[in-house]
């Protein structure tokens, strides 16, 4: 694919609209391969992907080991529970052991900022070529999670054609602990990127205002937003208002492990506040989706009836969409 250069994927902060049509364009090829028969593909055969979860994931570890797989690559897993680091090894020392055992590819995950952009730069330094892709650190990003989101929606809204045009003007609802999100920071470079306007909802202990001007200012060390003109973003603290506009909800796990102190004294209300049920989609347009990452709590950032209400709710299509995106992801990494 030409015009790619992402070796590493840490955030989306820095994707074109080129990157996100290229990975969308191969996530639909991929996606259509078990309808053709065709089970799995050739094309990283010889390939060592490892992936290294040094914190707990049920979806996104499965999936990205059956994306590699799909493509004939080899899978080494590492779990911290029984792994060196209980010895006192490093997190970088226990990467470079993976790179070293041949590994082309390192997906790491980890609770803390950073981890996998300082696995990163140490490879970069030592002049190894193996490629970092950021399976989620601490609150900072989930790009592969805001990938198949980005994937998911356009989709919807154009099933024949999910480029990311299908996404412009259209406006998303971000609802929930937003705070404690690295899915919603990374949805919202996707989503803006991609010319749509988010609102965000949720409490002010949840979602400083702060998040508001998040997409105007790049990490620092990038010098230029790749994309000239992003959707807007705006916070809205009534749910009901939220819905009114939305095209789509995207509602997020109320993250407690993830809080230093706690933020909220009753759930209660906050699933009446908050919470998406049947009862929030009259307020919203009709057949509007709703998405949730996962794990989900039933009964507070969304209702078990909605949950199990098919054709509304799009999470099992989240996870079926998982697939064919990170094959697109390890594959378009893959060729640098
Ligand atoms: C998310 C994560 O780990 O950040 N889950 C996921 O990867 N599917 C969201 C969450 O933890 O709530």
């Amino acid at each position: 694919m030409t015009g790619w250069s992402h070796r590493h994927i840490i955030d989306l902060s820095s994707f074109s609209l080129d990157d996100y049509a290229a990975v969308l364009e191969l996530a639909k090829k991929f996606d259509a391969l078990p309808s053709t028969g065709l089970r799995k593909l050739p094309a990283l055969q010889g390939r060592i992907i490892s992936t290294l979860f040094f914190e707990p994931s049920t979806r996104t570890r499965s999936s990205f080991e059956l994306a590699a797989k799909r493509l004939s690559a080899d899978v080494i897993s590492f779990s911290s529970s029984t792994s060196a680091l209980k010895k006192g090894e490093s997190i970088i020392d226990t990467a470079l052991t993976y790179q070293a055992m041949g590994a082309n590819i390192l997906v790491v995950r980890h609770k803390s900022n950073n981890v996998p952009a300082q696995i990163a730069s140490e490879l970069d330094k030592l002049n190894l070529k193996a490629g970092v892709i950021n399976a989620g650190d601490g609150l900072h990003s989930h790009p592969s999670q805001g990938l198949l989101d980005l994937y998911t929606l356009s989709k919807f809204f154009n099933h024949e054609d999910p480029t990311p045009n299908a996404l412009e003007g259209k406006c998303i609802a971000i609802v929930g602990d937003v705070m404690h999100s690295r899915v919603a920071r990374s949805n919202l470079w996707a989503l803006t990127g991609c010319g749509a306007n988010v609102i965000l909802c949720g409490p002010e202990s949840l979602l400083p205002n702060e998040f508001k001007d998040f997409v105007a200012n790049p990490p620092p060390g990038q010098r230029k937003d790749p994309i000239g003109n992003r959707g807007k973003v705006k916070i809205e603290r009534v749910l009901k208002t939220a819905c009114k506009d939305a095209d789509a909800i995207m509602t997020l796990r109320l993250q407690k492990e993830r809080m230093q102190e706690n933020y909220l004294s009753d759930l209660d209300s906050y699933h009446n506040d908050y919470g998406i049920s049947l009862e929030t989609l009259n307020h919203c347009k009709k057949n509007i989706p709703v998405l949730h990452p996962g794990p989900v709590n039933r009964g507070v950032e969304i209702s078990g009836t909605l949950l199990d209400k098919s054709g509304t709710c799009l999470i099992h299509e989240q996870v079926c969409n998982s697939i064919p995106v990170r094959m697109a992801i390890l594959y378009l990494v893959s060729g640098l």
